[in-house]
This record gives C-alpha cells, sequence and structure tokens, in this order.
C-alpha cells in the first residue's frame, strides 16, 4: 500500500527534488567525450556538499557510487570506474537521487554523446515521451498500470522494448515505498490512484529485446543482446490538480 503524503510533506520533498534535478543538469552539461565516469561521481558527491543534501544512492544496498551511469547497452546501474572512458557516439544513461530534510528525490535522463547516430537518438526521444505518456495517466482515480499500460504502449509501437526486471517505485521517506511501478501492463488494472501519492516513475527501453542480464560486479545491468538502451525517471506527486513534477530545477 502507498503512503500518501500531505502537502506540507510535498513542499519539504520538491526540495531533495528540486536538488536532484540541479545535480543532474549539471552532470549532463560536464558530459564530455574522454571523460571517465569517476570525474562525474566526483562531481555528484561535490555537488552534493554544495547543496548540503546527502547522495542518495551511495551506501545503499552496498552500492558505492553517487550517481548510476550506464553506457550504449548498460541499461542502468553502471558503477563509475576510473578506468571507464566515454567516448564519442555514446548515449549515457545518468541516474541520481539526494535525501534532504528527511524526505527522497529520484531521476534520470539519457544524454546523447557528440555524434550520435540518428536511430540511438530515436530511442532516446521515445524513452522521454514514454515517461511524459506515463505522468499523464497519474491522476487520482486511474489505477497504477494504466501508467504502465501508456508507457508500453507507446514504446513497443514505436518499435522499441520495455525492460520487465527493474521497475519504477512509489518514494518519498525512503527511496523505494511501495507499490513498485511496472513499465509494461494491462490498463484498469492495480491500485487505484490517490491525491497524495509520490511516485519515481522510471521506463528503461531497450532497442532490440526486453531481456537484461546483471553482471558479475552485482549491479551493472545490460541488454542481454547488445542492444542500446535508454532511461528517463522522474519523481511525481498526484495532486487534486493532475500530476506535478517534482524532479524539475525550479
Ligand atoms: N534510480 C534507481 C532506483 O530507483 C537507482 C537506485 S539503485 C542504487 O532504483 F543502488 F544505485 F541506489
Ligand atoms: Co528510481
Amino acid at each position: 500500500m502507498a503512503i500518501l503524503k500531505s502537502l506540507e510533506e510535498i513542499k519539504i520533498m520538491k526540495e531533495s527534488c528540486r536538488i536532484t534535478a540541479l545535480v543532474l543538469q549539471k552532470l549532463k552539461e560536464s558530459i564530455r567525450p574522454g571523460m571517465t565516469t569517476s570525474e562525474l561521481d566526483m562531481l555528484a558527491r561535490e555537488e552534493c556538499v554544495k547543496y548540503r543534501a546527502r547522495p542518495a544512492f551511495l551506501g545503499y544496498r552496498g552500492y558505492t557510487a553517487a550517481v548510476c551511469v550506464s553506457i550504449n547497452d548498460e541499461v542502468i546501474h553502471g558503477i563509475p570506474s576510473p578506468k571507464r572512458v566515454i567516448k564519442n557516439g555514446d548515449i549515457v544513461s545518468l541516474d541520481f537521487g539526494v535525501e534532504k530534510d528527511g524526505f527522497y528525490g529520484d531521476s534520470a535522463l539519457t544524454v546523447p554523446v557528440g555524434d550520435v547516430e540518428a536511430k540511438y537518438q530515436r530511442l532516446i526521444d521515445i524513452t522521454r515521451n514514454a515517461l511524459e505518456k506515463g505522468i499523464a495517466k497519474a491522476c487520482a482515480g486511474n489505477r497504477l498500470h494504466d501508467i504502465s499500460a501508456a508507457i508500453q504502449g507507446y514504446v513497443e509501437k514505436n518499435g522499441f522494448s520495455v525492460v520487465r526486471d527493474f521497475t519504477g517505485h512509489a518514494i518519498g521517506r525512503a527511496l523505494h515505498e511501495d507499490p513498485m511501478v511496472p513499465n509494461f501492463g494491462k490498463p484498469g488494472t492495480g491500485e487505484t490512484l490517490q491525491v497524495g501519492m509520490t511516485l519515481a516513475i522510471e521506463p528503461m527501453v531497450n532497442e532490440k529485446r526486453f531481456e537484461v542480464k546483471v553482471l558479475k560486479d552485482k549491479w551493472t545491468t545490460v541488454t542481454v543482446d547488445g542492444g542500446m538502451s535508454a532511461h528517463y525517471e522522474h519523481t511525481i506527486a498526484i495532486t487534486e490538480n493532475g500530476p506535478i513534477i517534482l524532479t524539475l530545477p525550479e
């Protein structure tokens, strides 16, 4: 069951989400071919100090960095490394979150680096649009899987696939709260959405097959067929007036 938040709580949560968005934007602007994924992690940590926010992923279930950096066929949870160099033509998914004043924010995006093939830019665009389609269904009175079905329908109509093994989630005083928010499902099913729910909706979209596997480092998740993958995520709140995106920089 979802933990409902008051308007007051959502107001506090807006700050952790705003900081999450600002840091993510900074990371995005800083990406250059030739830089290592560790450099992005260091930057994320510095930004957390600046905003007096705690990086939400660092130490979470033993995760050793502040940000997840997942390149090309890596879907999610890429661990920053001083040996991993970002190249021209890569698509780089950045996933980041903070805790501030007891509440969490969580957001992700995929950055095209330099000259990216048109089909991979399209993968990125479809994933971002899929998140928007999902958010649009996050209205009180709708059902949870209306969000899931909107994402899946849009992605598959455009010839890509949605990852099944990982999902979005409710979020608040914990990074992960119930319920999970799958990116596939049947409309008209799942729990009824209510005012006060705060959700991290996060489509992970693959170029080819939806199947993924976790590498020996126990985190890095890649497509089984080597196809490219993109990821977008926003933390949103369901209000009387519909969904509002909390992870925006303003
Ligand atoms: N945004 C991801 C999630 O919602 C990242 C968390 S995994 C972590 O699950 F371990 F890196 F924190
Ligand atoms: Co998340």
